[in-house]
């Protein structure tokens, strides 16, 4: 059986929280996210592993309709929680292509965090280039590879399947390190056009709550981040 790469249960809850306040989550890759969106207003959004639904939410109150994605029925309980009904929320696996949706449907697609945690990575990317209208945009981020290797070690072009421990070791989340050259190579190859690329750094907010924090993740890079356009 493959090995679950979506959040479920106990662990879903966990991410839940954390995605909410956590310098990671709240203060470097959604604000990084949110500012290579732009306006956003009226356009229509598929957010792609949208996990507790912090991304569907900050989409939809800024005037965009947005169809959320989610492998974890627990994480989709927090994401309808937390939209109340403001956009559509679908329990679907990644791993499987896109059939609710039809081509060129979407003016844009956002997927934080979730593109390392799938096998079929050439069948999503060409399920979401199928979806989007020609012009439309795709936000992606991942780990940083660099953090990857300061963590796990090993050569920085490893592509090993790795397991992150999480909650002092009580849970892990299993992804798939890779180079930025593999992370690029896959974008383009799909056919999609790089416009930007960010290394997240914490927005000011952050120095507040936790400085140490906030110092740190200015000086190791824990993202990477890229706005595509399907031509
Ligand atoms: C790090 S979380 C990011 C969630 C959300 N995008 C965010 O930034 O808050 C990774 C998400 O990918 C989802 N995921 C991983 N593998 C999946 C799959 N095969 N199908 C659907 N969702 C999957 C997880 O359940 C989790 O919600």
């Amino acid at each position: 059986m493959r090995k679950a790469t979506a959040y479920h249960g106990a662990l879903g809850d966990l991410f839940a929280k954390h995605a909410d306040t956590s310098p990671y989550n709240a203060y470097t890759d959604r604000p990084a996210m949110l500012r290579l969106a732009g306006d956003v207003s009226d356009a229509r959004i598929l957010d792609v592993g949208c996990g507790a639904g912090h991304y569907v939410s900050e989409l939809a109150a800024r005037g965009a309709q947005v169809v959320g994605i989610e492998g974890s029925a627990t994480l989709l309980s927090h994401a309808r929680t937390r939209v109340n009904g403001h956009a559509e929320l679908l329990l679907h696996d990644l791993e499987e292509p896109l059939d609710f949706a039809a081509d060129a449907s979407f003016d844009g697609a956002v997927c934080a965090l979730v593109f390392h945690h799938i096998k079929n990575r050439e069948q999503l990317l060409g399920e979401l280039r199928r979806v989007l209208r020609p012009g439309g945009w795709l936000l992606m981020s991942i780990t940083h590879p660099t953090a990857d290797w300061r963590h796990f070690g090993g050569s920085y072009f490893s592509h090993d399947w790795s397991d992150l421990a999480v909650a002092g070791g009580e849970h892990s989340i299993h992804y798939q390190r890779m180079p930025l050259e593999t992370f690029l190579s896959e974008l383009l190859a799909a056919g999609f056009v790089l416009e930007q690329l960010v290394e997240p750094r914490p927005t000011a907010a952050l120095r507040k709550v936790d400085e140490a924090a906030y110092e740190r993740l200015h000086q190791a890079p824990c993202f990477v981040a890229v706005r595509l356009r399907r031509p």
